[in-house]
């Protein structure tokens, strides 16, 4: 495996990867991996003839110096994950080398970035456009491997996908879990013993919400999952939205979910840790 500091020297490796008529898997991280970004690696593995994955910590998607400053980093740790799954190459730049300049681009991310994350973190979803477009363009990868965990933010790189005209396949892989249920996250390292044995309450009441669905209104199915997962010692739920996974705009009603598929999604504070988690709704 390769260790690719420079922008440069990424475009080169990937023009010959090209010009060899390959085709390039992109993973975009934040490092600190996990087996979350693993499972996306090997379905990037089996899927292209090279795989690329970037490690950066991208500082315009934040919009909390503390959260910036706390993000863990574990170059080394990720290095030997990333060798041990077979990746060819991994692009950790440093911050001057992502953004020579500040980067003034606004992108016009609409509907699907106003709400949930967009309205509770103002200028985070254009921030991840920032630098995925980056990615893209730096890579041109054939296709680029994102997590379910956070499923707004899929929707929005497509939306930017779009608007930017990138010729790739967005690939959406499922959500990874340890096995009491919590959805893997760089995050979870952040919990106390205590806050840990407690987080898995936010996948248990999702889980348990399919059945309460079956016989209660959406609204009472909110309800029910905010009030279940306040009840536990340290949580405290930021929003529960069940949504069109279309548009990602809340639904009023389980008979407007287009195709009878809407998706539940949670975003909740155990502590201070801030984590997030989605379910669909099979109608
Ligand atoms: O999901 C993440 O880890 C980040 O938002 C991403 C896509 C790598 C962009 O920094």
């Amino acid at each position: 495996m390769k260790i690719i500091r420079k922008v440069g020297h990424l475009r080169q490796l990937m023009a010959d990867a090209k010009d060899s008529g390959k085709m390039v898997g992109l993973v975009p991280t934040m490092g600190a991996l996990h087996d979350g970004h693993i499972s996306l690696v090997d379905r990037a593995r089996k899927e292209n003839d090279v795989v690329v994955v970037s490690v950066f910590v991208n500082p315009t998607q934040f919009n909390n110096a503390e959260d910036l400053a706390t993000y863990p980093r574990t170059e080394e740790a990720d290095c030997r994950k990333l060798d041990g799954a077979g990746v060819d190459f991994v692009f950790i730049p440093s911050v001057e080398e992502v953004y020579p300049e500040p980067d003034t681009r606004q992108f016009n991310l609409g509907d699907v970035a106003a709400v949930m994350e967009g309205a509770m973190r103002p200028g985070h979803f254009n921030g991840v456009a920032q630098v995925v477009s980056k990615l893209f363009e730096m890579v041109k990868p054939t296709k680029a491997y994102f997590g379910e965990k956070d499923f707004q933010q899929i929707a929005v790189i497509r939306r930017m996908v779009e608007l930017e005209g990138f010729n790739l396949e967005i690939v959406d892989c499922p959500i990874c879990r340890e096995p009491d249920g919590l959805a893997m996250s760089s995050r979870n390292t952040r919990l106390t013993t205590e806050q840990r044995e407690v987080a898995p309450v936010i996948h248990n009441v999702l889980a348990k919400s399919l059945d309460w669905a079956k016989t209660h209104s959406l609204d009472q199915t909110r309800r029910y999952v905010v009030d279940e997962i306040n009840s536990a010692p340290y949580m405290e739920v930021e929003y529960y939205e069940i949504v069109n996974p279309r548009t990602m705009q809340p639904l009023a009603v389980w008979s407007d979910a287009p195709d009878g598929v809407a998706v539940g999604c949670v975003t909740a504070y155990c502590g201070k840790v801030r984590l997030i988690d989605n379910i669909k709704y099979i109608l």
